[in-house]
């Protein structure tokens, strides 16, 4: 692991007049780089050769460095070019994607906007639970084995990504015809079949808050919400039901974009005692706690009910509706705020009182 020291150690040899925002050229790296240049920074993307178009039609990245793959952030050779370049990085979620927890704490000697000894949190569904379960949210029950399934539940497989393969069961014999199913079609490792996360399926709505944990202001703000597009399951509505049915279609989950949402204004106050208390929750787990963005996967029953099912501790892409301003942010800056310009902010007023240690880890 990594210590502090090690960052604060690369840290001061940088320029702190001249440092420079960088991330994976994905996700939200757009969001990220206009904030950064708002605030006056420069900016680097790791881009692989394809991807580099976007920063073509919009000019927001003044270093691009290619790589093959984005698992080329852990070669000692483009962490000395970051540095090099005065780099702090900011990551989002394709730094968990292509990076294992390991290798983020382990291997990335270049300064990260964020608490390292956080991602360990956040890692596994198991210790998600018990920090969100802990700052006192409401989260959906979990079954420990198919038998002990009662209702319908969400069957979520081991490290997937975007929900895919995710499948819906009511009984422990739903549980396992589609389970055999999908070992038969090589969808599924046998042995995967055990870790399993079963989850008490939620029948609501998905909305995702976005927050913002400033360490320099000392306060969590609530920036925006949006909720997700997905692949297939946004689109099965479309279908009339008796077509379903013989089409064996099941749900997934693949994330096409995002749609900005305005809440009922009644439940704000709760979804603000949320984040609140997560970020609470966040510096006795692991001090300081969040730095910077985070958000929180709810769904919201008819009964106004809002459950929990995932903290991402960092900048999400659903901030991207927000670029430019979303209502929130307006609400407490007035125009021109979102998440990447929030972050960039950070990082100036924490320069400006000589405190990027405390940011930077
Ligand atoms: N308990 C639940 N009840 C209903 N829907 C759920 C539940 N958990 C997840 N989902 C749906 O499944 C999708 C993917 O779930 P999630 O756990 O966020 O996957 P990932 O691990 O890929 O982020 C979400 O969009 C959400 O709508
Ligand atoms: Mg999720």
């Amino acid at each position: 692991m990594i210590t502090r020291d090690e960052v604060h150690r690369i840290l001061k040899e940088y320029d702190p007049n001249s440092l420079a925002i960088g991330t994976l050229g994905s996700h939200s790296s757009l969001n990220i780089f206009k904030g950064a240049k708002e605030e006056g920074f420069k900016t680097v993307s790791i881009c692989k050769k394809d991807d580099a178009i976007i920063y073509k039609k919009f000019p927001v990245a003044d270093e691009i460095l290619i790589v093959e793959d984005f698992s080329e952030l852990l070669n000692e050779s483009l962490q000395r070019k970051l540095r090099k370049l005065n780099t702090v990085l900011v990551p989002h979620g394709s730094f968990t994607a292509y990076l294992s927890t390991e290798q983020m704490t382990n291997s990335l000697y270049v300064p990260m906007f964020g608490n390292r000894e956080l991602l360990h949190w956040e890692a596994g569904r198991e210790r998600q639970r018990e920090w969100l379960l802990k700052a006192g949210l409401r989260l959906p029950k979990t079954f420990d084995r198919p038998e002990e399934i009662k209702g319908l539940v969400i069957a979520k497989l081991p490290g997937a990504k975007g929900g895919r393969g995710y499948f819906l069961a009511d009984s422990s014999e739903s549980f396992h015809k589609k389970t055999n199913e999908m070992v038969r079609r090589g969808l599924l490792n046998k042995r995967d079949v055990s870790n399993i996360h079963l989850q008490e399926y939620i029948l609501g709505v998905n909305v995702y808050p976005h927050y913002f944990s400033s360490i320099v202001r000392d306060e969590v703000e609530f920036l925006g919400v949006d909720r997700r597009y997905e692949s297939a399951v946004d689109a099965i509505g479309r279908i009339p039901a008796d077509v379903q049915l013989d089409m064996e279609i099941s749900p997934t989950y693949t994330i096409v974009g995002n749609i900005p949402i305005t809440l009922r204004e009644s439940l704000l106050p709760e979804l603000i005692r949320m984040g609140d208390a997560v970020m609470k929750t966040a510096k006795e787990l692991a001090a300081p706690g969040i730095i910077g963005p985070f958000c929180l996967e709810t769904i919201i029953t008819d009964n106004l009910e809002i459950y929990a099912f995932e903290i991402s501790a960092r900048i999400v892409a659903g901030t991207n509706v927000g670029i430019g301003t979303s209502p929130y942010a307006y609400l407490k800056y007035g125009e021109n705020m979102y998440a990447g310009k929030r972050i960039a902010l950070e990082i100036r007023e924490a320069h400006e009182q000589d405190r990027l240690t405390e940011i930077f880890m």
